[in-house]
């Protein structure tokens, strides 16, 4: 608009003065002076203003994005937070001070926030604060604390989401922080407000598969485990590869019958461990129990972490299920499968509800 204003302004301009020239009736001679004079004029005119039209244009889109990009950024709230590492208890604290500027989330044009928190990779321990209801600007004031070797820390992210609590529905994701414990100076507290980004949804991460046969011979009531491999384990240490081993489970209405575990292989995320268990377990028990095999990585200093777990049996479900039918339908055979870990806080809950 702005351009086509300058571009009329300019034509009405040299137009006139044009005009206004030769009322003066100046000699013939002049005139043709006069109507270059106006013809260039006018040249100018529009080469200015086909030159600052796309300029102007570019500018507005400029401005318009970045509009967006803040506005974004704005929509989402913001959250206040602390962080400690305390020596001597080695925990980590973390203060869950208040958020500002969230998003309404409900359609009384209000949310009812409250705040997740995990460390990964784990996923161990989750906290959750109080929810906050109908506000726009909740203070929880609430601190958790993670109890973590410090020597750990490094490879663990603070995650740090906000949600909209919903009865009646799956509670909305408003926004989340993320903080990777490598990126902070824990010689003293600190104290920050962060931009809420964006959640993605928690897409099932990826833990590994293992391969393992099983068989059973019914006459002798034996059960027989062989852990065959793992690939593509996750990485637990952001510093180098793990220490995996096996361990299995023998279980009876979520109670463990037996232990047993594989050798550990050193620095590896592709274990081959080709190692054989047995169980003694009669025929009219074999409906009943459950065999759990968690994958951990071995750590000299710290607790070991389970990488991921899978629950063979009956009423398992979808291939552990189908292994284990298969293991029935050929008694003798041993009949091995790969199986997808899943993360072994699901695995136990499963295992409890069951109890
Ligand atoms: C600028 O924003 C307006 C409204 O917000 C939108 O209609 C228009 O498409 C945007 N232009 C560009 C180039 O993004
Ligand atoms: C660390 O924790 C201990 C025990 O809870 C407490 O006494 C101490 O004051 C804490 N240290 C810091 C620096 O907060
Ligand atoms: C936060 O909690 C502390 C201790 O519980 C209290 O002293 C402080 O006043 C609280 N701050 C706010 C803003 O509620
Ligand atoms: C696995 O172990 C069994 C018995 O220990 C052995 O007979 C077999 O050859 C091994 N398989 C491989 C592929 O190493
Ligand atoms: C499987 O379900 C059946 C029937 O619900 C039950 O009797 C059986 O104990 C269950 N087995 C296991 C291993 O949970």
């Amino acid at each position: 608009v702005a351009a086509l204003c300058i571009v009329i302004l300019c034509v009405v301009l040299s137009s006139s003065v044009c005009v206004w020239k030769k009322c003066l009736k100046k000699k013939d001679k002049d005139k043709e002076k006069i109507l270059l004079a106006c013809a260039l004029s006018l040249c100018v005119c529009v080469g200015v203003c086909v030159c600052v039209q796309p300029l102007k244009g570019s500018a507005n889109k400029e401005t318009n994005l970045s509009d967006k990009e803040t506005k974004e950024e704005e929509t989402l709230g913001r959250l206040h937070f602390t962080l400690d590492y305390n020596f001597t208890d080695n925990t980590l604290v973390v203060g869950i001070l208040q958020a500002a500027e969230l998003p309404a989330m409900d359609v009384g044009g209000s949310s009812d926030p409250y705040v997740k928190l995990y460390l990964l990779p784990d996923k161990k321990k989750k906290f959750e604060t109080k929810i906050h209801k109908k506000t726009l600007e909740p203070s929880f004031n609430e601190t958790f604390t993670f109890k973590v070797p410090y020597t750990e820390l490094g490879g663990k992210t603070l995650v740090m989401t906000v949600y909209d609590f919903d009865r009646f529905s799956k509670h909305d994701a408003i926004g989340v922080v993320r903080i990777p414990m490598s990126s902070l100076d824990f010689s003293q507290s600190l104290q920050e407000w962060r931009n809420l980004q964006k959640a993605e949804k928690e897409e099932s991460e990826r833990l590994g598969d293992i391969c393992l046969s099983l068989r059973y011979v019914p006459t002798a009531g034996k059960l027989t485990v062989v852990i065959l491999e793992a690939k593509n384990l996750k990485k637990m240490d952001v510093g180098g590869l793990s220490d995996p081993y096996v361990k299995l489970h023998l279980m009876q209405n979520g109670k463990r019958l037996k232990k047993k575990k594989t050798t550990i292989k050193k620095n590896t995320l592709n274990p081959y461990y080709n190692e054989s268990f047995s169980f003694e377990v009669p025929y009219e028990q074999i409906e009943k129990v459950q065999v759990g095999v968690t994958v951990l990585d071995y750590d000299k200093i710290g607790k070991n972490d389970a990488i991921g777990k899978v629950l063979l049996g009956c009423n398992s479900t979808g291939t552990e299920q189908q292994h284990w039918a298969d293991m029935l339908a050929n008694p003798r055979r041993p009949i091995a499968q790969w199986h997808s870990l899943q993360p072994e806080d699901e695995i136990n809950a499963q295992i409890s509800n069951k109890k």
